[in-house]
């Protein structure tokens, strides 16, 4: 998408990026002959498409989310049950993605026989970061396939950086292209200090390490303990990010910044508003970043924004923020509902014999 200019929209299934590489995944494991998937997940983005993936290819899916991530992002956790899979709610460490991962990891490691582990980011044991990098090139394919046909000229490349599957996807076609700017959005969390943000690339508390798997840069301590994050984003949320886009940024093919998540707020306003389209907290990390550089670029050159998700799973976060007391009385007012079985007919439609 063309910040100001133009707006193209290709819509996937379940709503994120994360679709391409949870079907590709699951297909290699149907083919594998493996019956059972498990997957950790975040914004729950990624736990949905693999349950869309499971129950469109039959297979068991078993989805491990932290307990603060259930909580923030419930719209996509009663989705996923709605295609049949299981949620486990992960109670270890900060009860984020990380933990989530850890949680998956255990899982795998003694299930393995008919079990694959369908990671959601491009980061973990070899050959994880290169197969979702595979899956999500998809994204850059067809982002620099839509401009040729649009005569469209790119400038810059802007993407949300989690673990960092949707920006190394969308960023692969375009590394060898160095006309083109490519530029990853962090989490800045409530600040630069530890544990207020997300930040491994910008952030100063991040160092090399190796954990869950890889090596790359992370938020972690002198002895090589994890450091607790922050991000309003539960994608972003998380204390690593990919081995080929740390390496990307070491050499500086790849520019980091950190926003803050009151930016990312305003940018979710700012686009809906302004273009009609409701980005995820996570994306909106991307839309806020593009904001910032836009007057950098000549009018008739495009800035390319991945919008990697969208936004009505945040509802439970954004709506306190930007309509409070109609929130708070919706909220009492559902509860009231529940309590005096309102909802009764509802289910004893769907409970009857
Ligand atoms: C909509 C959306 N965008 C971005 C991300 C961040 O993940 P990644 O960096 O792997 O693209 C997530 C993760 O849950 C997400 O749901």
């Amino acid at each position: 998408m063309a910040a100001k200019r133009r707006c193209t929209l290709r819509l996937a299934n379940t709503g994120a990026h994360k679709i391409n590489n949870a079907i590709g995944q699951c297909l290699l494991a149907k083919k594998m002959g493996k019956t059972r998937i498990i997957a950790e997940t975040g914004a729950g983005q990624h736990g949905l498409a693999t349950a869309a993936a499971c129950a469109k290819l039959g297979l068991e899916c078993v989805v491990y989310m932290g307990e603060v991530d259930v909580r923030r992002q419930q719209p996509n956790v009663a989705t996923m049950e709605m295609y049949g899979a299981k949620v486990v709610p992960v109670t270890s460490g900060a009860r984020t993605l990380k933990d989530a991962v850890n949680e998956a990891m255990r899982d795998w490691a003694t299930n393995f026989q008919n079990t694959h582990y369908v990671l959601g980011s491009a980061l973990g044991p070899a050959p994880f970061p290169d197969i979702v990098r595979t899956f999500q090139s998809i994204i850059g394919e067809e982002v620099k396939r839509q401009a040729a046909e649009r005569n469209i000229d790119i400038a810059a490349v802007v993407a949300c950086v989690g673990g960092g599957s949707n920006s190394i996807g969308v960023f692969t076609p375009f590394i060898e292209d160095k006309n083109v700017r490519l530029i990853g959005a962090e989490a800045g969390g409530i600040g630069p200090n530890k544990g207020e943000n997300a930040a491994r690339m910008t952030g100063n508390a991040s160092r090399e390490g190796i954990l869950q798997g890889y090596k790359s840069r992370f938020l972690i301590d002198e002895d090589g303990q994890s450091m607790p994050t922050r991000s309003i984003s539960a994608g972003l949320d998380y204390m690593g990010i990919g081995p080929q886009l740390a390496a990307l940024g070491e050499s500086g093919r790849v520019e980091f910044t950190a926003i803050l998540d009151k930016e990312a707020l305003e940018a979710v306003k700012f686009f809906a508003r302004n273009e009609g389209i409701l980005f995820a907290l996570e994306s909106a990390h991307a839309g806020a970043a593009a904001m910032k550089i836009a007057k950098e670029f000549p009018k008739d050159k495009a800035l390319v924004i991945n919008m990697s998700g969208r936004g009505d799973k945040d509802i439970f976060i954004t709506s306190p923020v930007f309509r409070p007391e109609k929130w708070k009385e919706f909220l009492k007012a559902e509860l009231k509902r529940l309590e005096n079985n309102e909802d009764i007919h509802d289910a004893e439609i769907m409970n009857k014999k």
